[in-house]
């Protein structure tokens, strides 16, 4: 049965064995990775995946990411080959998912793939992510502990106030493991096709796969290809939305706009109010702010959130991909 009121657990031993039961028995429990945090189920479960759908309100047409504590265990779902052992060698775990072609024998949920002939997996870089997953010796799928469209959580409160107390979303537990160290979700990269293609920017820079894969191939505008078979569905949404409007490459802010600044120039005299992703302008800082502060800010009583520029080298393209789809009309 599933159950109606999300409890909190703590990162220690006996609460991650509870939570680990908890995945076994096809429940969710929403967990922090160094990323974000994600909605857990046992990936190898139609039930508990279809759970996942059902809590997130995802369309089923979005496959889901499954995760892995180690690499044999990802090498027996899918074709992994001498370029997806090169790339697990040098950033697992971490923030990088790859696409991948289904083996025969595949024991991981249909659902989880959305119809498509590959699936998409990861080792995360958090331990406490890699413990529940050993604890309860199952892959779990898990997408961001959001509901669908919604800013990512980067810590157990905004699960809580995204599935908590009293709502009756099907999430079993949380586990509050604090804030996510990198802030952003992870790399994905279709390594299912010849020359790959980073489906979505994060934390591992194409400058950092070149040297192991050669040149990366372009993803086709999205609006260029009506008729294409969908590659990364979820990145054709409007996501991260925050309820205010948010306008990107801001110098100032408007009357009654908020303010999300980077960098030592970012003030504006008072009344507005001021958040600063980083006030160094350090681009690792940013992504670590960047879902906390537009949720802080889109809470308040102002018509909308200006950002101001942030570059677009390295972990700034990541940023500013999340940016542009939260401001998407
Ligand atoms: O950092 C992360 O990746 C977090 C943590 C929890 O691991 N997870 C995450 O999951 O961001 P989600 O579901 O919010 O985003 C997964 C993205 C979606 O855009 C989805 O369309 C894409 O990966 N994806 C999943 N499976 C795919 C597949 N087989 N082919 C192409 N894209 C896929
Ligand atoms: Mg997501």
């Amino acid at each position: 049965m599933p159950q109606s009121t999300c409890q909190t657990l703590a990162n220690n031993p006996r609460d991650i064995a509870r939570a680990a039961e908890l995945i076994k028995d096809g429940e969710l429990v929403a967990f922090p990775t160094e990323t974000v945090y994600g909605l857990g189920g046992d990936a190898t479960n139609d039930h508990a995946v279809a759970a996942i759908f059902k809590a997130k309100g995802r369309p089923q047409f979005n496959p889901l990411i499954v995760h892995f504590a180690d690499v044999a265990e990802v090498a027996e779902e899918v074709d992994f080959d001498a370029r997806a052992r090169a790339l697990a060698d040098a950033f697992w775990p971490g923030p990088l998912t790859l696409i991948l072609p289904r083996q025969t024998g595949c024991r991981i949920s249909l659902l989880a793939s959305a119809g498509l002939e590959t699936l998409a997996v990861r080792i995360p870089g958090h331990d406490l992510a890699r413990s529940l997953i050993e604890t309860a010796q199952k892959p779990i799928a898990a997408p961001s502990a959001n509901r669908s469209g919604h800013t990512s959580p980067t810590c157990a409160e905004h699960v809580i106030t995204e599935f908590g107390a009293g709502l009756s979303t099907g999430v079993a537990a949380v586990i509050d493991g604090g804030n996510c160290s990198i802030g952003i979700e992870s790399t994905v990269l279709d390594l299912s096709i010849d020359m790959p293609i980073i489906l979505r920017p994060g934390k591992i820079t194409a400058e950092q796969l070149e040297p192991l894969l050669g040149s990366l191939g372009q993803s086709a505008p999205e609006s260029s290809q009506p008729n294409s078979p969908v590659k990364s569905p979820g990145l054709l949404e409007r996501h991260y939305a925050p309820d205010l409007p948010l306008r990107m490459n801001a110098r100032e802010a408007k009357p009654r706009e908020a303010l999300l600044g980077f960098g030592p120039n970012a003030s504006e005299p008072a009344p507005v109010p001021v958040l600063n992703l980083s006030l160094a302008g350090n681009l690792d800082e940013a992504a670590a702010n960047l879902f906390s502060m537009i949720r802080a800010l889109d809470r308040g009583n102002y018509q909308g959130i200006a950002v101001m520029p942030i570059p677009d080298k390295g972990l700034g393209c990541a940023i500013n991909d999340r940016l542009r789809r939260a401001s998407h009309d």
